[in-house]
């Protein structure tokens, strides 16, 4: 259902690489909310993956680009300016990986080669992207501006490794970069925390399918898919929220802000050699 909340808006969705990705939700969503957009990946991605498809299916033009390269940034927002014809509304950065993750490295063990690489394409990507946005002047007045992020920028998960860390640098780039632009050009950047989804990038998580399971049994609301984050992510780019910035915001059906849960107690008491004495108290085995 449409409520044309994006009805005249010009945006930029990196990070689309097969219909599981978020960011084609997040691109399909755009489009059905009156946008127009462009699509934005890695030449490799844009070969091997079917964002060439999606392009053609929403009318939007395919720009590849590696978004650790400065260069590359300016041409995807300059070349988007012109296709689009005017300066960008929205900007989503759903951008991730990490090469010690792929290689198995574990965080006691990583190679720091492979972090720079992890922080380059999963954070630092994002100041970049900022900074060329703002030195071509390409951001409307109001503009949004948004990453996608994962709790464990606050919280150790098993398995996540140095994405946690780059989350963490993530989120401090919306902040820090939040203020000089919000100051200066009223442009707003925000991070959504989304609780965990089958992608191509959240499986290669370690335990990626007990994280969802149990995630989603400790949230009240269940875990969010990636359906619900693009829904988000148009409240985000629209003008309902103009005032929104530099925050990191949980979209997790309740999951953070939990600490135990019913049937988390129930399924823990189940676990050990653990009974009930008849006055209620519990005898640990
Ligand atoms: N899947 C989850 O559980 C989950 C949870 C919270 C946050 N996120 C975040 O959502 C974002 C999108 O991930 P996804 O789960 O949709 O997976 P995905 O694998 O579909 O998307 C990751 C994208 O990053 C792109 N990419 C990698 N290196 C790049 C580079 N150098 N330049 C440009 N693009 C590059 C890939 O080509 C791919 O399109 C990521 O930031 C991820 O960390 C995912």
């Amino acid at each position: 259902m449409s409520y044309n909340l994006l009805k005249g808006k010009r945006g930029i969705i990196f990070g689309a690489l097969n219909d599981m990705s978020i960011a084609w939700k997040v691109a399909e969503r755009a489009v059905e909310e009156g946008a127009t957009i462009t699509l934005s990946n890695t030449p490799v991605a844009v070969r091997m993956g079917d964002v060439s498809k999606l392009g053609e299916k929403l009318g939007a033009e395919v720009i590849p680009a590696d978004a650790t390269n400065v260069d590359d940034l300016e041409m995807v927002f300059q070349r988007s300016m012109d296709v689009l014809g005017g300066k960008i509304d929205f900007v989503l950065h759903s951008i991730g990986m990490s090469p010690n993750v792929r290689k198995k490295r574990l965080y006691d063990d990583i190679d720091y080669d492979l972090l720079n690489k992890t922080l380059d394409i999963s954070a630092v990507s994002f100041h970049k992207m900022i900074q060329a946005a703002k030195k071509l002047d390409a951001i409307a007045d109001y503009g949004s501006i948004l990453a996608l992020s994962y709790i464990a920028a606050q919280r150790t998960m098993f398995g996540y490794n140095d994405m946690a860390d780059a989350k963490a640098l993530l989120e401090s780039i919306a902040r820090s970069f939040g203020y000089i632009y919000g100051r200066e050009k009223h442009v707003r950047i925000n991070t959504i925390s989304q609780s965990p989804t089958q992608t191509t990038a959240g499986s290669g998580v370690k335990g990626m399918s007990s994280l969802m399971d149990f995630a989603n049994r400790m949230s009240p609301l269940g875990n969010a898919d990636a359906d619900e984050c693009a829904n988000y992510c148009i409240v985000m780019f629209s003008d309902l929220t103009r005032k929104v910035t530099m925050q990191n915001l949980f979209h997790d059906g309740g999951f953070s802000s939990m600490g135990m849960s019913l049937r988390a107690m129930d399924q823990y008491e189940k676990s050990f050699d653990l009974y009930r004495n008849p006055d209620g108290t519990i005898q640990y085995g």
